[in-house]
Formats: structure tokens, sequence, C-alpha cells
């Protein structure tokens, strides 16, 4: 069984403008040509993008459109089921196509009457500092790619499915909303790489992998689990700790398979005052503090 993942193909341009993404081996895409040069196609479209413009438009295929539906589709029970109640405000209040792969411009035109954010698009991996900083500006990079249609219920990186219906459901809510702006400006008030390293496990263990206790069931809040069918039912199983800054900041994860570890918060309020206080307080001093204390013999 694939376990999804979050591992960004890397994008490389040669002198002569080719662009070339370097899928894995075990890509389900990998010895698929036709794939192959799609990704190329959407990439370069994503290079070739210059700030304050709109995003390009993709032409996608109807293959990929139906990537789309199915995913969609399967998703929308599971979410009924696992989703917390902000996420599925967010859903209701965004309203995305679920036939259909919308293109970056489109949702822009839905989400920014919302609360202000808008997509740019992005190529593959975006350096750390500008993927968190750009969200104090309202501005999330994404993908444009689809993952290869031969497995769509699964991704071994994060494509328009979870950059789009993951992350953009939550962009559509305010308190959401505001969880990542001030995320961002935690990025930006930073210095230091390991305060930046601490800030984006937080982000990681919060806003892609978190979960959280409403009416007693434990419910998804994260992007990365939103928009995975198969590791959001895995959520009950996970070992559940309670909202722990100081152990986020610093715990290890593995980006290539399911979550082992998750941190649950009480609610989403929990969240607004643990995840949301912490990114709004950060600075390198209080980092250095943390990262002094869980070095230190218990
Ligand atoms: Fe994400």
């Amino acid at each position: 069984m694939f376990e999804e993942a979050q591992l960004y193909a890397p994008v490389t341009r040669s002198d002569d403008g080719d662009t070339t993404v370097h899928l894995g081996d075990n890509h389900p895409g990998a010895a698929d040509p036709d794939y192959r040069a799609r990704r190329n196609a959407l990439a370069a479209l994503a290079m070739d993008w210059q700030p304050d413009t709109p995003p390009p438009t993709a032409p996608y295929t109807a293959a990929e459109h139906d990537v789309w539906r199915i995913v969609c589709a399967e998703l929308h029970g599971l979410h009924e089921r696992l989703a917390c109640s902000a996420y599925l405000e967010g859903k209701q209040r965004l309203r995305l196509p679920e036939d259909r792969i919308p293109q970056l411009v489109e949702v822009n035109e839905m989400l920014r009457p919302l609360t202000g954010f808008q997509y740019v698009p992005a190529a593959g991996l975006v350096p750390l500092l500008e993927f968190y900083g750009s969200l104090a500006d309202g501005i999330f990079h994404s993908t444009q790619y689809v993952r290869h249609h031969s497995v769509p219920l699964y991704t071994p990186e994060p494509d328009v499915l979870h950059e789009v219906f993951g992350h953009g459901n939550c962009l559509a809510h305010d308190r959401f909303a505001a969880l990542y702006r001030i995320a961002g400006e935690a990025a930006r008030r930073v210095q230091t790489p390991e305060a930046l390293e601490f800030v984006s496990k937080v982000f990681w263990f919060s806003l892609e992998f978190g979960v959280l206790r409403e009416r007693g069931e434990v419910r998804a809040y994260g992007a990365g689990l939103l928009s995975s069918y198969g590791e959001i039912q895995q959520i009950a199983q996970a070992d559940l700790r309670s909202l722990d800054i100081p152990r986020m900041g610093v715990q290890t994860y593995d980006i290539t398979h399911y979550q082992p570890l998750l941190f649950c918060a009480d609610g989403f309020g929990e969240v607004e005052d643990l995840v949301g206080g912490f990114f709004a307080d950060v600075d390198d001093e209080l980092v250095q503090r943390l990262l002094l204390n869980a070095s230190a013999p218990a």
C-alpha cells in the first residue's frame, strides 16, 4: 500500500531553457513519458511566471480533471466524518468546483473577497523563508501539477489537490487564514536558520498535520491530512499527544510516510491560543531557550 508523502520532485532548467522535473524512480508517473512531458510543461509555466501578474493557466487534460473529481468525491464523505468544523465551513464558503480542476486565477477570484489570500504558482519546492514569509502577505505558493492518474488516491508529493483542496478550504476561513498569516510573520521575524526550522516544524505539526478534539471526536485541521484519502482515515490510530509547542518544534518526522505521531488540540480555540500565540510571540531568543530546555537532561 502506497503511503502518501510530501516530497517535492526537484526541478531544473538547462542553459537553453529546458525545464525538467526529476521524478523519483518509484513515482507512479516515472515510466510514463506523456506524464513527464506534462510535468515539465507545468513546471516551465510556473518558472516563467512574473510576480504581480496573474497565475498562468494550466491546460489540464480530461484525465487530470478526472483525478480531481475522483479525489474530491472520495474525500467528501471522509471530510464529513473526520474534518474539523472550521474546515467544513471554509469548504462551504469557497465552494471549489469538484468536477474539474479550477485554475489558480479562478480560485483567487473566489478567495480574495473572503480572506484576502491569493495563490501564486510554484514549480516545486519553495525555499522555507519565501514560502512561509509570503503567508504574512496573504500569498500561498502552489504547485499546479496533478498526481499520476494510475493511483488517484495517492501522491508522493504535494500536488494541486493538496495545495488547493487541502489548504484552500482552510484559507477561506477567517480564523484559519489569521493563523496562516501570523505563521508567516513569525517566519519573517526570526533571523536564525534554527528558529526558522523550529517555526516550520510547529507549522508541520499544526497547519499541515494537526488534529483536534471536537465534541469528543478526533478531527483533522491540517491540510496534509485533509487532502489525503489514506492518512485522514488513520488519525484515530496515530500516537496522539496533547499540544506541546516545545516538543512540536523539535520533533523529527519522516515526510515519506504517514505521520505516526500527531499533536491533538482541545478544540480550534486551543490551536489559536497555543499555536497562534507561539507564532505571534516567537523570536530567536525564545527558540534558543526552548532548544536549550529540549536538550537539557530530563
Ligand atoms: Fe501543504
